[in-house]
């Protein structure tokens, strides 16, 4: 399969973005070299939007295929992202981190630029659930806005497209659509069947925010440390597994049909060939009814998969309180006011 024009949707900024992107983190199991492998074989099959990030340790690779891929096409059929890691929470050190990427991807600007969490705690790749910096404290908005305001300078300056937030929630959402210059084109959230956050997709949705959705399969194959006996298993959810059946499908084509016809752009990852293909194919081929959706409305758990431990502070007892779950933000005085 070769899809030559992928199909796209608009953003607020009269920007196309396609339908759906390749992720590009290897969930500490793939390597560099196998991650770009897999963005070549990706862009063949017909992926054109790439989903990077500094900390995923293989922009250098990327930027091989990307290079490679470049002296055939046009830069403006793709559509590549990246995100400024928590270890970079500081304007200067933002710029530095976008430059940097940029140099590695071998682009003269990127089309989207996330910050990757809203919290500066400083822990490395691979760290434990149980890992704790020392200095981390909650979101500090002024803080979030100075990294923002920075990247807001990289717009101007040309070589960033769009500004993007990432694992965030409403309440600093609203914070942000209150006091950016240039507010965020695209939000990168987990959305899967069995977590879809309704409320924080209609946010973005009714804020002219595209919502990108991350580990839209349920991240079967995520590290260890980001796993726990209570999580659900997408692809094995009744509802998933009875609406792949009924159309003679695979339940991850299932997952990325739903997500598309919501109305996320799913990165998925993969490997392997057959993946990459069925997932493209299946993601923008197959027809959900309106019954379907009634029916995968129904495979939500409210299972959050990625909880974001390593960022706690000193103080804070459960990852529940990363989420804003009541409406307010730990330690930020003043906001329910
Ligand atoms: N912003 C953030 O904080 C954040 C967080 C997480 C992820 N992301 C992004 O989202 C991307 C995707 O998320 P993810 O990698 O966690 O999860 P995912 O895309 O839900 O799952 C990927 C895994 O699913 C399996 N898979 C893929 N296609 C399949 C198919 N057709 N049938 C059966 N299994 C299939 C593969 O496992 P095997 O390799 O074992 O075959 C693959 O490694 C990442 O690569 C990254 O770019 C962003």
């Amino acid at each position: 399969m070769h899809v030559t024009t992928p199909p796209h949707r608009l953003l607020s900024s009269g920007h196309a973005m396609p339908l759906v992107g390749l992720g590009t983190f290897g969930s500490d199991r793939y390597g560099s070299d196998d991650v770009s492998a897999a963005v070549r074989t990706g862009i063949d099959v017909g992926y054109r939007l790439i989903d990077c990030a500094s900390v995923y340790g293989n922009e250098a690779h990327i930027g091989l295929v990307l290079e490679e891929a470049l002296a055939k096409r046009s830069r403006e059929e793709f559509f590549v992202m990246s995100k400024v890691w928590n270890d970079a929470h500081s304007p200067q050190r933002a710029v530095a981190s976008v430059e940097r990427s940029l140099r590695d991807l071998r682009l003269d600007y990127l089309d989207a630029v996330f910050v990757h969490w809203p919290f500066p705690a400083a822990h490395p790749p691979k760290a434990e659930t149980d890992a704790r910096d020392p200095d981390a404290t909650p979101y500090d908005h002024a803080r979030y806005l100075g990294v923002w305001q920075a990247l807001e300078g990289l717009v101007d300056r040309g070589l960033v497209r769009h500004l993007g937030t990432s694992n965030t929630t409403i309440p600093k959402l609203e914070l942000l659509l209150r006091d950016a210059r240039i507010t965020p084109t695209l939000n990168e959230m987990e959305l899967h069947p069995c977590f879809q956050q309704p409320e924080l997709f209609r946010f973005c949705v009714d804020n002219s925010i595209q919502p990108v959705g991350y580990s839209p399969l349920g991240s079967p194959s995520r590290p260890e440390r980001d796993r726990d006996p209570e999580d659900v298993i997408d692809l094995e959810n009744p509802v998933v597994v009875e609406v792949a059946q009924a159309h003679g499908v695979h339940p991850a084509v299932i997952c990325l049909a739903w997500a598309v016809t919501r109305g996320q752009v799913p990165i998925p990852f993969s490997v392997k060939r057959e993946q990459l293909e069925a997932n493209l194919r299946g993601a923008l081929e197959t027809v959900l009814s309106a019954s379907d959706i009634d029916r995968l409305r129904g495979a939500e758990r409210n299972a959050r998969l990625i909880k974001g431990q390593v960022f706690l502070w000193q103080g804070a007892e459960s990852w529940l309180e990363l989420w804003d779950v009541d409406g307010t933000i730990p330690g930020h005085e003043g906001y329910a006011s």
